[in-house]
């Protein structure tokens, strides 16, 4: 799999009006493609703006198929497609208990807040500080404030409010990290990219009380994951 071409930065020309029309475009179009399915995912995807959770000189490239700098170091908002991507195997639902490892933008945290709703929780583990900071605000500013924020190496999840039912992993790992495992509900599903031969395969791993399963879904490209678990 290739590097993404970054469109260059650039004061924002679009409108709030044009921005709406290419968000309904991209969920049609993921629609369309087969990759999203599910009737909450959709209402999360055209309800929350993704031109939000950008940093202002990238905000008109929102609806681009390209992963979009952030603040911080290493991070990227990974593209449109990648959420229905992770969150459709994972079959995040109302309800769930979720665990983000790589809360970046904010903006699959905001995506999966809609999602699981008012019953479930949403936790999300952020190891740049300045990232952070930056994904705080916007989630804040777009009225997220119901969602756990931690800075630390997502490698370790984060215990505290586990067992969860469904964890993903938006960077890349030469290996599931085994405390995330651990920290899965049995019945529960995680979904990480994971290096073998040098790329980057999305894998799927499903907690049955017999043992673990595992299925790879398809090629990414992801930033590394940092930290104890990291490359
Ligand atoms: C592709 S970006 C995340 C995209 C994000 N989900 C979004 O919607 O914008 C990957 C993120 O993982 C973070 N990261 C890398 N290693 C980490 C670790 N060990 N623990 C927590 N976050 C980590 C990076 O700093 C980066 O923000």
């Amino acid at each position: 799999m290739r590097g993404w071409i970054i469109p260059p930065p650039r004061e924002p020309t679009k409108s709030q009006a044009d921005l709406q029309q290419e968000r309904t475009a991209k969920v049609m179009r993921l629609i369309e493609n087969g990759l999203l399915k599910s009737e909450r995912i959709k209402q999360a995807l055209l309800r929350v703006r993704r031109e939000d959770f950008i940093p202002r000189l990238y905000r008109d490239y929102a609806y681009l198929e390209v992963p979009l700098p952030l603040p911080g170091e290493h991070a990227t908002i990974s593209c449109p497609h990648s959420y229905p991507l992770f969150y459709e195997p994972l079959g995040l639902e109302e309800g769930h208990r979720f665990l983000e490892i790589g809360l970046g933008s904010g903006y699959g945290t905001a995506i999966a807040r809609q999602v699981v709703g008012p019953r479930g929780l949403v936790v999300s583990v952020e190891i740049d500080p300045v990232t952070l900071e930056f994904a705080r605000r916007n989630l804040e500013e777009a009225g997220y404030r119901d969602v756990v924020l931690v800075q630390g190496d997502g490698g370790l999840g984060y215990p505290e409010a586990s067992p969860y039912d469904s964890i993903a992993v938006t960077a890349a790992c030469v290996e599931i990290p085994p405390p995330l495992i651990e920290q899965l509900h049995i019945g529960g599903r995680l979904i990480a990219p994971v290096f073998q031969g040098g790329r980057q395969y999305l894998t799927l791993l499903e907690k049955g009380a017999e043992g673990i399963q595992r299925q790879i879904i398809c090629e990414v490209l992801y930033v590394s994951l940092r930290g104890v678990y990291g490359s």
